[in-house]
């Protein structure tokens, strides 16, 4: 679903993505970590079209992202699901999840937003997954920060997308709210077989919820493994970091449980 070798990132003189590879397969749950300004939004960003990679390779959902190509064809492979959720706040909740439709529909019906029924239920079934069948009508801006979230997060199912990127998408929410946020998102990504990127700050979410972890310092990828490999020297390697740690060779070539990287 999601391809990169050796994508580099600079802006100005600030290289951000130091040659990240990384792979990552249908239905399954990323979890990527790492300190502020390590390059996971960037990361983000780039799979999604919204920057753009100075060399290597990106291909998500088919597309070649160094390459030219549609946002609307884009748009139907990656869906992002965002801190603040950036839903309309006066649109009814399904209004809102039909948003995630408009790159589907053809250019008029899409200006005059005229949703087809098989839209307006896919709609109703996002919201269900995301347990908020019975909010469909209400205005967005009566919802808690908890259900706004699961609402972007049925808009970006709506988007029927090969992938999800989220980035820190609990942050602003108590702790039980966003355990509740990420089950919904883990659970319906993964009877869909969509693949998620996901960036968090919290190591235990990692732990709970990943199927596997992508640490990042400093724009290189310095781990990539299991939630069970993710012991002290891993966390090590992702929160305290050389200052510019060269990744170490692969002995197999695959980045199967390793920490990548010299450990200070
Ligand atoms: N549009 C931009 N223009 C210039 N520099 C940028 C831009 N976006 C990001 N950067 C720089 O890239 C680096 C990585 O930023 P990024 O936002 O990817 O980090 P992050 O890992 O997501 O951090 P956080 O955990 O705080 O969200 C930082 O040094 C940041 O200042
Ligand atoms: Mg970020």
């Amino acid at each position: 679903m999601i391809h990169t070798r050796q994508l580099r990132k600079s802006f100005g003189s600030n290289q951000v993505l130091h040659g990240i590879d990384l792979d990552v397969q249908p239905g399954e749950f990323v979890v990527m970590l790492g300190l502020s300004g390590a390059g996971k939004s960037t990361l983000l960003r780039c799979m999604n079209g919204l920057a753009r990679p100075d060399s290597g390779t990106l291909q998500v959902g088919g597309i070649d992202l160094m390459a030219r190509h549609s946002r609307r064809d884009l748009a139907r492979q990656a869906a992002m699901v965002f801190q603040h959720h950036n839903l309309v706040p006066r649109l009814s909740v399904l209004k809102n999840v039909l948003t995630g439709r408009l790159g589907a529909l053809p250019t008029l019906p899409s200006v005059f937003q005229l949703f087809r029924q098989a839209d307006l239920d896919l709609a109703r079934e996002c919201l269900d997954r995301v347990g908020l069948s019975h909010k469909v009508d209400e205005r967005t801006e009566a919802l808690s920060g908890g259900q706004m979230q699961r609402v972007g997060i049925a808009r970006a199912l709506a988007q029927q997308p090969k992938v999800i990127l989220a980035d820190e998408p609990v942050a602003s929410l108590d702790p039980k709210t966003a355990r509740t946020v990420l089950q919904y998102l883990r659970d319906a990504t993964r009877e869909l077989g969509i693949a998620v990127v996901c960036n968090l700050h919290q190591v235990d979410y990692a732990r709970e919820f990943g199927d596997r972890i992508v640490g990042l310092a400093h724009g290189r990828m310095v781990y990539d493994g299991t939630v069970e490999g993710l012991t002290e020297p891993a966390l090590q390697a992702i929160y305290h970091p050389l200052v510019h740690p060269e990744p170490s060779a692969k002995a197999d070539g695959r980045l199967q449980t390793s920490i990548i990287g010299g450990l200070s």
